[in-house]
């Protein structure tokens, strides 16, 4: 009798029980307002505690809804200046609300800011010139008006059109 296994009967099977069933629960039901489908392309090197420095993703797997066609049309109205692209740095790293853009897309803007591992699908890696030069000033434009739908790329209500361009502008420097 002794040298029968009875495993549900040894104190620890129920906890190893328990703890699989957490796990595999936690597992489905965590962010339910992420697009499932998509999780695939979690960035694979950009797991935590990488820091805010590196390459980032490059090409980066995009699927970004796009924009109305009036919007795509669009091309940025203001000039490339020092004042306007100042202007555009200082949204980015400081002055956008709710938060700035640094925080998700990285001081450098290489998608990698400091909320970025948290964030499925990642921030948008501006630096890539091969993800960069498929993408219309106005489709930035729209989508920083509007917010990208189901991901962590709020809508920037408060930024006047004049301060989007702006900001586009310097977007627009920093894929090399
Ligand atoms: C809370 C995190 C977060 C903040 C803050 C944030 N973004 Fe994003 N951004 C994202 C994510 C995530 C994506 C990817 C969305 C997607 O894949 O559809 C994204 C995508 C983008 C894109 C790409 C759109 C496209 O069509 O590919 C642009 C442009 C952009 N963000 C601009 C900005 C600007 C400008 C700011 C600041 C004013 C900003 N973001 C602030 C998370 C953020």
């Amino acid at each position: 009798m002794p040298q029968i296994f009875k495993p549900l009967s040894h104190p620890l099977a129920f906890f190893i029980l328990v703890v699989f069933a957490l796990v595999y629960v936690g597992d489905a039901y965590s962010g339910p307002s992420v697009r499932h489908g998509l999780r695939q392309y979690r960035q694979h090197d950009m797991h935590h505690g990488m820091g805010h420095v590196g390459k980032g993703s490059c090409p980066q797997v995009r699927y970004t809804a796009d924009a109305p066609d009036k919007f795509l049309k669009l091309t940025n109205p203001l000039v490339l200046n020092s004042k306007n692209l100042t202007a555009g740095e200082s949204f980015f790293h400081t002055d956008a609300q709710p938060t700035a853009c640094k925080v998700c897309h990285g001081s450098v803007g290489n998608g990698m800011g400091m909320m970025a591992p948290g964030l499925n699908p990642p921030p948008r890696n501006f630096t890539c010139t091969e993800t960069m030069e498929n993408i219309p000033d106005g489709q930035m434009f729209w989508i920083i008006k509007n917010g990208s739908s189901g991901t962590g790329m709020v809508a920037f209500k408060s930024l006047k059109d004049k301060h989007v361009w702006q900001i586009i502008l310097y977007l627009r420097t920093l894929a090399k």
